[in-house]
């Protein structure tokens, strides 16, 4: 068996930061990062818009930050979190440009271009042109490169988190004292399936936007992590908070990911308006295209209903050429490879899955209600986001819970051994799939149910019907995992699976509209309360 002091499942801005601080601090303890296909393969490689933190001083605060963000999250954000973000925020931003990551300077190349997102009062988005995650994931990667305590394993899956259950406990949600020993991982190279046993796990898995059809996020973002804590009997909440971004790129052919256009583009100058040529925001919110998310969102696809259309449109043609291009390169050029340049046409937009506010329940150390098993980054629930995620706060999010995880591992970890008996992974009584079609066949279901059913606007009999079909999907799948062979496409449906049946069970019990969640049947807000699933 594997065994390791800090097993990290994740290689986005979560995963590496935390393994970084943890290193600086402690180079005798091995740090062991599992990620489930190439290091550089995450959500955070695609952020395109960038970090907010306030930076300006003379014309931002932390109060401004801390109100537009609970503003966003509609009464449900816990607001010790909002604080320790947003004032911790910018300490944590300068660290990682001391690692190396650059971002943009304004003309007189003293200080940083600070950008504009929905939501935000002030300027406050630090920013690599439109490629600031893959400039973040590009400097922390040789960040950790540095330490020689972090070993950074690709191509392995984690499949299951090892708790008592493994030992033959019967275990509930409700059971007290639930300990995490590491987890069993399918190593994709020789199909083996590996136990690894670590002192402390740290699950930064990132999200699961491939449970719809339209997603900006990569294949890989398929709520593995938020699964597995599922099923160890973790605690999980507020996942009905599903955000859509309101402006992907329509492109006739269909693309997965969809590719984004930054709500940046917004912020410096980009309106909606419709295929005639008319902005219609101002009939939603006095913001207009700068409203928060869930607002445009709404407002676009209530357009689209209405009119009949397939997408609005996002013009850009009043703004400088040179200026639009040095600030959104990417893109530009993408918009070119589609037949649309943004100085002459209006630039086709639709919603897309963008961002899972809800997530694995964690407390300010990033800890889970499982001991020695942390979270950090988008698979969390941190009280952070509440109802709705301002626009980029979430890179944000990471780089504070990552260094807050660190710093309480680093603490704990001596009073920690490793758990001895646990048995290797059980394979017998299965055998290789003969057909691997059905296994993408139900994904494809899976997705358009939970876009006809469970997307922007939802209403009861809609949520009812959704839970109809997952339970026979839910009941086919389990059949064929148990006896079949595993394999990374099995895995991430029966984790699809999950993800679904918790977002249309929180969505079924809440029985209000607030932030993303919109249900016909209950317009107003009622209650604030988070749905943690029990
Ligand atoms: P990720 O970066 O997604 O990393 C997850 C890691 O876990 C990956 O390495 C993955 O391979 C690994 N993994 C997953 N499952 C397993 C498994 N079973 N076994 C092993 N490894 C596994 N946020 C902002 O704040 N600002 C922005 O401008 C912004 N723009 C965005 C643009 C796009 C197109 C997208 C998709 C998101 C954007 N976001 C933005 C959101 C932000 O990028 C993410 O929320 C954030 O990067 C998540 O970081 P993370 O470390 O939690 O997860
Ligand atoms: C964007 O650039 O529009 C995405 C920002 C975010 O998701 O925070």
């Amino acid at each position: 068996m594997n065994q390791t002091d800090v097993l990290i499942i994740g290689s986005g801005i979560g995963g590496l930061s935390t393994a970084i601080h943890i290193a600086s601090q402690r180079p005798e303890l091995l740090i062991t990062v599992l990620t489930k296909t190439v290091s550089n393969e995450s959500n955070t490689r695609y952020a395109q818009g960038g970090v907010a933190a306030v930076w300006n001083e003379s014309a931002d605060s932390f109060e401004k930050h801390i109100r537009d963000t609970l503003d966003a999250g509609d009464g449900l954000c816990d607001l010790n979190a909002v604080r320790i973000v947003v004032t911790e925020g910018p300490q944590r931003v300068r660290e990682i440009i001391d690692w190396g990551t650059r971002f943009d300077k304004s003309h007189a190349e003293t200080d940083y271009d600070l950008g504009r997102e929905g939501g935000h009062s002030e300027n406050r988005i630090l920013h690599y042109k439109d490629i600031t995650g893959w400039e973040i994931q590009r400097a922390l990667m040789a960040k950790a490169n540095e330490f020689k305590n972090i070993e950074i394993l690709e191509h392995y899956f984690a499949i299951d988190i090892i708790t008592q259950h493994h030992l033959g406990y019967v275990i509930t949600r409700l059971t007290p004292g639930i300990e995490c020993y590491g987890v069993y991982a399918l190593n994709k190279r020789t199909n083996e399936i590996e136990a690894f046993l670590a002192r402390t796990t740290v699950v930064t898995t990132g999200g699961a936007g491939q449970v719809y059809r339209n997603t900006t996020n990569p294949v890989i973002a398929t709520g593995d992590g938020i699964a597995m804590v599922y099923r160890a009997k973790g605690w999980v909440e507020n996942m009905e908070f599903v955000q859509f971004h309101p402006t992907a790129l329509y492109n006739p052919a269909g693309e997965n990911p969809a590719f984004l256009v930054s709500e940046a583009v917004r912020g410096f100058g980009g309106i909606l308006k419709t295929r005639e040529g008319e902005s219609f925001m101002h009939r939603y919110d006095l913001r207009e295209s700068l409203a928060p998310r869930d607002i445009v969102a709404r407002a676009i696809d209530s357009e689209m209903k209405q009119r009949g259309e397939e997408c609005m449109f996002l013009d850009c043609r009043h703004l400088d050429k040179d200026a639009f291009i040095a600030h959104f390169p990417t893109i530009y050029d993408k918009c070119l490879s589609i037949g649309v340049d943004p100085m002459q046409d209006m630039i086709p937009v639709v919603p897309a899955c963008h961002y899972l506010c809800g997530g694995i329940r964690t407390d300010v150390q990033a800890r889970t209600n499982i001991r020695h098993l942390y979270a950090v980054g988008e698979c969390t629930s941190s009280g952070l986001h509440g109802a709705n995620r301002l626009a980029s706060n979430s890179l944000l999010e990471a780089l504070v819970f990552g260094y807050r995880a660190a710093a309480d591992i680093v603490a704990q970890i001596d009073g920690v051994t490793w758990k001895t008996g646990i048995p290797n992974w059980n394979a017998s009584g299965t055998t290789d799939p003969k057909e691997m079609v059905l296994i993408t066949q139900s994904a494809k279901e899976l997705k358009e149910i939970m876009s006809s059913y469970v997307g922007i606007v939802r209403s009861n009999i809609r949520l009812k019907r959704a839970m109809d079909r997952l339970e026979l999907l839910y009941r086919e799948t389990e059949e064929i995992y148990n006896t079949t062979t595993i394999s990374p496409q099995l895995c991430e449906l029966r984790n699809l699976i999950t993800i679904a049946y918790l977002i249309t069970r929180s969505a079924s019990m809440r029985r209000e509209s607030r932030g993303l969640h919109y249900n016909t049947d209950f317009p107003n807000k009622q209650d604030f309360v988070q749905t943690t699933l029990l």
